[in-house]
């Protein structure tokens, strides 16, 4: 028996193949997280890498954007809690250049951030922060037009 496309029975059989991940999806979203989920307003739409800084009680985040967010957790966080993100880091002279990787090295209370021309890649760099005044404490270029001829892409993922 063949099984013509506009049959009743492949409408069906289509219905039930698109509607059973729909459903799985819904449930898994709406079932109640077996660990601590925080939830937060950003003014961003993606946030390419976070760290947690124990000593800040804060979440770290990257801006895709260029930039770096700080989301501080208060001790009462409750569940129903939404945190606010705070941008910390926005320098004029990278503009155009996403932040990527970020790491917090503690013993020299500073923020390490990767930062990279993501589309053009004629620009990477590796950028550090003052975790307190969050002044810029070095940049180091890595790569650009005039250096190394865009033959590198910056590692993003620190360790
Ligand atoms: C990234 O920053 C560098 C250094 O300031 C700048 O020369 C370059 O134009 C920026 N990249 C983009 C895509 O704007």
């Amino acid at each position: 028996m063949a099984l013509s496309l506009c049959s009743l029975r492949f409408l069906i059989f289509i219905f039930l193949v698109s509607a059973i991940p729909v459903a799985y999806i819904i449930s898994v979203e709406r079932a109640k997280p077996p660990t601590h989920v925080f939830h937060y307003h950003s003014a961003g739409f993606f946030r390419e890498c976070a760290k947690w800084d124990d000593q800040g009680s804060r979440f770290l985040v990257s801006f895709l954007e260029g930039g770096v967010g700080a989301i501080h957790v208060p001790e009462d966080d409750s569940p129903d809690l939404v945190l606010n993100e705070v941008t910390v880091v926005k320098d004029f002279d990278l503009t155009g250049n996403a932040s990527l990787g970020i790491t917090v090295d503690r013993p020299r209370n500073r923020l390490l951030v990767v930062v990279a021309d993501l589309l053009g890649n004629r620009y990477s760099a590796l950028v550090a922060y003052d975790l307190s005044t969050w002044k810029r404490l070095f940049l180091a270029q890595l790569s650009g037009p005039s250096k190394y001829n865009h033959l590198s892409f910056a590692n993003y993922k620190l360790v």
